[in-house]
Parts: structure tokens; sequence; C-alpha cells
């Protein structure tokens, strides 16, 4: 299948009677092109699936396959090319370097093939802002320079973990609509991570965790617009 297939997939940190186990034996399948929502308490283990599924971590059984990778069976070296070609990420506190603009922010992040950084900043709506220090930009407007970071390579799959946790409802919207935009006009495959269930509401498929274990997993087939969710 070509998009995202989880099989079984167990995490566990420590050892003993400290071991937490993070995920146990999570299953599920994502098609090419779909928003997904990942809904879940805190401690439910959806960082830990986003960081395996990023090539960040790795798991201690299962398999994650990720168009065609089985990103658990990858060595770190393989781990590298597949986080810096085939994926996006965003995270809660955008993770900007301070002592770069805007601009030089989202450069640092081509590759081969990638878009030109001022096309990034410009499908974010920042073309003007491109020479500012994050430090000069407000919440939303760093979070959509991360964004930019995360595109300007094209990346099949975007992996975002609580992208909007820092932000006020009206901008988190926005930023919920950005992401939108991106999975139409370029198909991108996008999980986002979140424990506001309201989000759940503009997904194509919602994913609950609870414990480290699926409790629920359901196809929207007419998800909201951004501007349509309650917060
Ligand atoms: N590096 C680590 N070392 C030890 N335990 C960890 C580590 N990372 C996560 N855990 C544990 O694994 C479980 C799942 O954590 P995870 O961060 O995936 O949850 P989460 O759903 O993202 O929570 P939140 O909504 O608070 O971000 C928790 O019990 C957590 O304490
Ligand atoms: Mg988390």
């Amino acid at each position: 299948m070509d998009g995202v297939v989880v099989n079984g997939l167990i995490k566990r940190y420590g050892s003993g009677s400290r071991a937490v186990t993070a995920l146990d034996g999570v299953s599920f399948e994502i098609a090419a092109g779909e928003f997904t929502v990942i809904l879940g308490p805190s401690g439910s283990g959806k960082s830990t699936l986003l960081n395996i599924l990023g090539g960040m971590d790795n798991a201690d059984g299962g398999s994650a396959v990720v168009f065609g990778k089985d990103v658990t069976a990858c060595n770190s070296r393989e781990l590298v090319s597949y986080r810096r070609r085939d994926l996006g990420f965003v995270f809660q506190f955008y993770n900007l370097m301070p002592n770069l603009t805007a601009r030089e922010n989202v450069a640092i992040a081509r590759c081969e093939g990638s878009m030109d950084e001022n096309e990034a900043l410009e499908e974010v709506g920042l073309s003007e802002r491109g020479n500012n220090f994050p430090s000069r930009l407000s919440g939303g407007e760093q979070q959509r320079v991360a964004i930019a970071r995360a595109i300007v390579k094209k990346p099949p799959l975007l992996l975002c973990d609580e992208p909007t946790g820092a932000l006020d409802s009206k901008t988190g919207q926005k930023i919920i609509a950005l992401l939108k935009k991106l999975q139409k006009n370029y198909g991108m495959t996008i999980l986002l991570v979140t424990h506001n269930a309201k989000l759940a509401d503009v997904a194509d498929r919602v994913i609950v965790l609870s414990d480290g274990k699926i409790v629920g997993n359901s196809r929207n087939e007419h998800p909201a617009e951004a501007g349509e969710i309650s917060w």
C-alpha cells in the first residue's frame, strides 16, 4: 500500500519495575494523501508513535512501513536520508534557529529538487517577513516559518506534533487551514498529533490512542474546513 502501514508496533522505555510500555501493539493503515488526526490523553503514546514514524526513535517490535520503506528496519544511515528527503516535521515550539532570519531558517532545510525558500514562504503567506528574525515574529508567524521549513523539500509525509498547542484558537485555526491547503496543493500525507478533540472534525481519518493502544480509528466522509471548527 502506498501510504503508511503500522503493524503491531511496540515501544518500551526503561526496564524492570520501572518499564513503561509506550506503544502496546499499535496497528493501522493510512492512505497516501490523507489528513490524519491522532488523538489521545497525555502519556498515551502519540509523540512516541510520531517519533518512530519520523525515524527519530527505534521500535521494540512490529513494523512501520512509510511509502514502502520499513523505517523500523532501517539502519541509522538510511534513517538520516529518510528524515532529510522524505519527511517534514512540525513541533509545538517551532524550533527555529534564533540567529537566522525567517528566510534563512527555511533555506537551511532545502535539498535537491526542493522549492525555493521564497516560494515556501509565499506558500505560508509570509513573503513580506522573510528578513525578520524569529523573535520579531508572532507565535503564529513563527509556526508558519516552521511549516515553510518543513515543506520546502516537498516531502510526501508531514508529521506535526501539537502544531497549534502554543497558539490561541484563531491563530491555531489559520495553521490548520494552511495544513489543509498543503494537503490539497501537494497531495501531502499529513499526520497531526493533538489532545484537542475538536480538531478531529477537519481530518479524513481520526485515530485515538489510550495507554499505548488504539481505541478508535474512523474516517470522516465529509471533513470540516478549519473555519468550521469551534475550539
Ligand atoms: N524518553 C523517554 N523515557 C522514558 N519514558 C518515556 C520517554 N518518552 C516517553 N516516555 C513515556 O512513554 C509514554 C508515552 O509518552 P508520549 O510522549 O508518547 O505521550 P504523548 O501522548 O505524546 O503525551 P503528551 O500529550 O503529554 O505529549 C509516557 O508514559 C511517557 O512517560
Ligand atoms: Mg507528546
